[in-house]
């Protein structure tokens, strides 16, 4: 593939709102385009014009690490203005509807908008109401697409690709959005996915197209990655969170567990992680098997890529 054809590929979608809908296609050029900026990401001189004078405005509602500094060192990489709005400081404040607010900042003219919120399905609701293209960064219990491409990009870079590899995702999977793009984009790209958990962690049977397991050996046994979810308290009743030390005994990912997994496995973990419960900190720091930093250099790539390809229209017009 040449570098003009990757240049001139387009995806199906005005907004990334989640990877349901996404083809293996679109999937596809978004990981080819996230590789070059992977590579460039190692330079010393990282950025380029190539969105210069077009402007990202960053909204999260949640709180963030990864998420929005990727974003932000992103959209500047590519020289773009960036924004990043503040909700606790805002006029949400005196009563202002969310859709009042994006519609107020959509009238700014601003070229993309990445919205953080944690309410499942908002970003698709909101879609309607803006111009510019909405990309989401984390909705509810609902999608994360970008952390779900960061993932797919890191296995395919560990493992060469995606069909026939087995993937364990293990963890608070029902609370999780970061499962539930995972498991769309890994069983559409051709991966045999299990997700690992306590029972009422795990979807119902036949809600994703993946094996279900709840007990954490046989569920990470000759797997090719596995991945560490946490338990996402902010998202349940927290009287019925297990206890943490019950929890590591029976789901954690321990050096001695890790070894029924293949031998060229690779551990990984959306971040952030709690360490001793849903992971022990000497397999998060096992620089032979843990990916989890690699996730993080991925995400700016990813980002980066996001942000070119979804604005290739508007520039090429
Ligand atoms: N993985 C992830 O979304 O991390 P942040 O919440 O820090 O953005």
């Amino acid at each position: 593939m040449s570098l003009d054809d990757l240049n001139s590929r387009t995806v199906s979608r005005k907004h990334l709102l989640g990877i349901e809908g996404f083809g293996k296609q679109d999937i596809t050029t978004l990981l080819d385009v996230a590789d070059t900026y992977a590579a460039s990401n190692e330079q010393l001189r990282k950025s380029t014009d190539l969105l210069k004078g077009m402007t990202q405005v960053n909204l999260f509602f949640e709180n963030s690490t990864r998420t929005l500094i990727s974003f932000e060192l992103a959209g500047k990489r590519h020289g773009m203005d960036v924004v990043n709005f503040n909700a606790t400081s805002s006029s949400l404040a005196k009563g202002e509807t969310l859709s009042d607010t994006l519609e107020t900042v959509d009238a700014m003219q601003p070229d993309v908008l990445v919205v953080r919120h944690g309410k499942s399905g908002i970003t698709t609701a909101l879609a309607d109401h803006v111009n510019c293209i909405l990309v989401n960064a984390g909705d509810g219990t609902n999608e994360h697409p970008t952390q779900a491409l960061l993932d797919a990009l890191t296995i395919r870079r560990h493992l060469g690709g995606f069909e026939g590899k087995t993937i364990a995702i293990c963890g608070d999977i029902l609370h999780s959005r970061v499962a539930g793009s995972n498991i769309r984009l890994l069983s559409r790209m051709g991966a045999n996915v299990r997700l690992v958990g306590p029972k009422d962690f795990l979807p119902t049977d036949g809600q994703f197209d993946a094996a279900l397991f709840d007990s954490m050996d046989e569920g990470i046994k000759d797997a090719d990655a596995v991945m560490m979810l946490r338990i996402q308290k902010e998202r349940m009743d927290t009287t019925t969170a297990p206890s943490e030390d019950d929890y590591h005994t029976h789901y954690g990912l321990t050096k001695e567990r890790l070894k029924l997994a293949n031998d060229h496995a690779i551990v990984m973990h959306p971040g952030p992680m709690n360490r001793g419960v849903e992971i022990a900190s000497d397999v998060a720091d096992d620089k032979n098997r843990s990916v989890i930093l690699e996730q993080v250099a991925m995400g700016v790539a990813v980002r980066m890529a996001v942000l070119d390809v979804f604005t290739r229209p508007l520039r090429n017009t």
